[in-house]
């Protein structure tokens, strides 16, 4: 048996325990990775909640890093399973890692070969798991679907959030000017420090007008949007011609839209999930030429799940909520 966060039962952050849970047997086609470190995903509070009503025991966790057992070679895992060969968009038998499939909040996990890469050669146990789940997505977003191109700006709404924090470093490794919003100065302050020129408060009356100022009034040509509840401003944020990404709903499910200002300026809304394999070894070449490492808010193992769960549903973090497994 191995140390896992199974759950059996769905509700709260208490719900949560390490337990005993049997040790996975690999299908055809699957590997053992012994995990050194996972990581905390938005996905992972949702799961827990019961939004997707998966059949009990199963173990979360989207991200990890560990060794393969076989071979010994250190891995990262990918989480997009099985998203098949078409790159517009994941195929039926698609499902991200960590429910119902066991995922990487355990000592060991078994997973289909081709979800193993190899570990970023400059990244430690803790940011190789910190990256893999916000790393795709933002990849995907910016570049896939908004194609987001070097002197361009580009807004990233929810500065604390761990998609976001990859997303301002992989736009200002790609030659990007990124803007941020968020909920507190001292989160934007840090989104500074990881390549942001500047940011607005979104709980402030007037934000759209304070973001379109900071570039000069023309306004942002990409904005990357998780909060959902925000596609009104995030419209409004853009410049003639311009893309919002969106891939999450944060903020609440549903917007109201102005259709005309939106045909008008141009503009386009562009819906993104996850990525698929070829845009996960993409990732790992822009993480071989970058100098940046994840943002990890904390540390913690794997028994005090429960308090990683809060302190992500409560927002006090600012990027990455990272299991220590070894
Ligand atoms: N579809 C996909 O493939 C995919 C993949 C990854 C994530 N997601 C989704 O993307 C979202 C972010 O994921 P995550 O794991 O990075 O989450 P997270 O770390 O929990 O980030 C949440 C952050 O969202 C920001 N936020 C909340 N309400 C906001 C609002 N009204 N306006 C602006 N920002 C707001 C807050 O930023 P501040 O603290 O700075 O205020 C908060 O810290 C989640 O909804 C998640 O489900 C989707």
């Amino acid at each position: 048996m191995m140390q896992a966060v199974a759950l059996h039962e769905n509700g709260g952050p208490d719900v949560m325990r390490l337990r005993e849970h049997p040790d996975p047997t690999p299908r055809a086609g699957e590997v053992l990775v012994e995990l050194r470190a996972a990581a905390l995903n938005r996905r992972d509070t949702i799961v827990r909640q019961g939004v997707y009503e998966f059949p009990f025991p199963y173990v979360l966790g989207s991200d990890g890093a560990g060794v393969r057992r076989d071979t010994g070679e250190e891995v990262v895992v990918l989480p997009s399973v099985a998203w098949g060969d078409d790159e517009a968009a994941p195929g039926p038998d698609f499902q991200i890692l960590g429910g119902p499939d066991d995922g990487t909040h355990a000592e060991l996990i078994s997973i289909a070969e081709e979800n193993i890469f190899p570990k970023p050669a400059r990244f430690s146990w803790q940011e190789a798991a910190a990256f893999p789940l916000a790393g795709l997505t933002a990849y995907r977003a910016l570049f896939t679907r908004a194609q987001l191109v070097a002197g361009e700006t580009v807004a990233v709404l929810g500065a604390g959030s761990g998609v976001s924090t990859i997303a301002v470093q992989l736009a200002a490794q790609a030659g990007a000017r990124v803007f941020v919003t968020s909920s507190e100065q001292e989160k934007i302050d840090r989104a500074k420090e990881v390549g942001a020129e500047a940011g607005v408060d979104y709980t402030a009356d007037g934000w759209v007008d304070e973001l379109r100022g900071l570039t000069g009034g023309a306004g942002v040509d990409v904005v990357v949007d998780s909060v959902g509840s925000t596609w009104p401003e995030s419209l409004a944020s853009l410049s003639p011609g311009g893309r919002v990404v969106c891939f999450g709903a944060t903020g609440g499910t549903e917007a109201q839209l102005q259709v005309r200002p939106f045909y008008f300026g141009q503009a386009s809304l562009l819906g993104t999930t996850m990525g698929s394999p070829r845009e996960f070894a993409a990732l790992l070449d822009v993480i071989d030429r970058g100098d940046w490492a994840p943002v990890i808010d904390s540390v913690r193992p794997l028994a005090d799940a429960a308090e990683a769960h809060r302190r992500l549903e409560s927002r006090q973090h600012f990027g990455k909520l990272v299991f220590d497994v070894s």
